[in-house]
This record gives structure tokens, sequence and C-alpha cells, in this order.
């Protein structure tokens, strides 16, 4: 384990992103800025940089990434949830999507896959494809509803259709104690509107498409059980296409 997650290391330099205080991190969204600046440079080109008018959204992502369950929670953020990030073609989710994967990976951390991929591996290999998602492990389905539709030998299949719905039973199977929570099972079972989640099986999805345009190419029992397995954060209608 890290003993310190909140110095980051690039090369030769370290970056100080928050203070360790009575063993909590303490993290400083400024500092945080500076970090990601750089860690972006490093990841994508010297044209990258944090757009002011990107900052909200970035706070958000970045107290759901430390796992900050009091911010979170004023924001209407469910920790326990994965991210659903919608924006319009270039606006930069792919990028954060990576880019936020190196601020807390103690904390948060997902494989990346493009959709694309994923019906590509579908209509070679077949139903095995399924299974590998049917698994407890955390997964960013990367630019869904651009994938083309799945067709193996013959039997065509709405792949990510699929795959979410059982990425939903997945998320809702096996309670288990949540991280820093210090009520009971039973408790937090009593307390709870949503479904006990299982930590280890969350989902985070970019996409160009809205709740409307999701049920429409998945159904209506995908998009049903949006809303208890992620928390829906959107990039402007009017952001810019960053891609130059
Ligand atoms: N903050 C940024 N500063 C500069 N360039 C950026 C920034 N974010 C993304 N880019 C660049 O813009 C392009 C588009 O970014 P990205 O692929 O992340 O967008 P996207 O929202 O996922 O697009 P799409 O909807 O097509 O999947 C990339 O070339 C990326 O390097
Ligand atoms: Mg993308």
């Amino acid at each position: 384990m890290n003993p310190t997650p909140h110095i980051k290391t690039e090369g030769t330099s370290k970056f100080q992103i928050g203070e360790i205080r009575d063993n909590v991190i303490h993290y400083d969204f400024e500092k945080i800025k500076t970090y990601l600046n750089i860690k972006g440079h490093l990841l994508f080109g010297k044209n990258f940089k944090i757009y002011k008018e990107d900052e909200p959204l970035i706070f958000k992502l970045c107290c759901y990434y430390i796992q900050d369950h009091y911010s979170c929670a004023q924001m209407g953020i469910d920790t326990n949830k994965g991210i659903l990030l919608t924006g319009p073609v270039g606006c930069g989710k792919t990028s954060l999507m990576k880019l936020l994967l190196h601020l807390a990976p103690h904390k948060t951390s997902y494989e990346i896959i493009p959709t694309r991929n994923i019906v590509f591996s579908f209509n070679s290999s077949g139903f095995e494809t399924l299974e590998q998602y049917n698994q407890s492990k955390n997964y960013c389905f990367d630019d869904l509803g651009v994938e083309p539709k799945g067709s193996h030998y013959g039997k065509d299949l709405n792949v990510l259709g699929e795959i979410l719905l059982s990425r939903y039973d997945l998320f809702t199977r096996h309670p288990q104690i949540i991280e820093n929570r210090s009520l009971s099972e039973v408790e937090v079972k009593a307390n709870s509107q949503q479904p006990i989640t299982n930590n280890h099986s969350k989902t985070h999805i970019t996409t160009n498409l809205n709740a409307q345009e999701i049920e429409k190419r998945y159904g209506n029992r995908v998009r049903s059980r949006l809303r208890a397995m992620f928390n829906l954060i959107s990039f402007s209608q009017n952001s810019i296409d960053k891609r130059t």
C-alpha cells in the first residue's frame, strides 16, 4: 500500500495534492488542478489544460474520485454508484476518465474499454465476451452508443444492453460492508433508499447520448436501471470540441 497517496511523483518531480491530518488526507483542489494540468500534458500533449468553464464539473469528479463522501452528498453524488459522463463530441470525456484514474487509484480505479472493442470481440468470439464483463471488477465503457450492432454467426445481440443489465445485477448483488462507513450492514440497509451495492462492480460510462437516446438504443430495462447505477455528470451542451 502506498503510504503517501497524497504525494504524486512524475519523473523526478513530486506534487503534493493534500495534507495528512489526524490520519486523514485533506485534499486541496487548487493543488489537484496543478497536478492534473501537468499529468494531462504528459498524457495528452502540450495543448492540454484545465478549462475554466470545466472546473465545476472537474471539482465534482475529483470529489468522487477521492471518495469525499461528505462533499459528494452535498452535491447529490452517491459515492457507491458509478459515473455516467455525458457531453457533446470532443468535449473531453474520455480524456478526463483517463486522467482522473491517476488522482487517487487507491480509492477509484477501473479499466477503460471502448464499447466498439467489446462488440468487435463479441462478433468474433461470441458469448464468452459477455462473461468477461460479468465479473466483480470496475469498468468504464467508453463512448457508449457509437458501437456497431452485435452479430455472432448470424445471431444478433444488443451487446452493451445485455452487458449493462448484467452489470446492474452484479452491482446490486453481494452486499458488503461499504468502506468508510461505521454503520453495520443492517443499519445501512435500513437507512438506504437504494439497493446495497458491491464496491467492486462499479460501472462508468462516457457517452454523447442523453437518457432518451439511451432508452431508444438499449431499451427501457436499461434506462430504468441507470438512476440506480450511475451519477449523471454532464458537460454543457455548449462545451467546445477540444479536437483542433
Ligand atoms: N482539457 C483539454 N485540453 C486540451 N485538449 C483536450 C482536453 N481534453 C481533451 N482534449 C483533446 O481533445 C480531443 C477530444 O478529447 P476526448 O476524446 O477526451 O473527447 P470526448 O468527449 O471523449 O469525445 P467523443 O465524444 O468523440 O468521444 C483529444 O484530442 C484530446 O486530447
Ligand atoms: Mg470519447
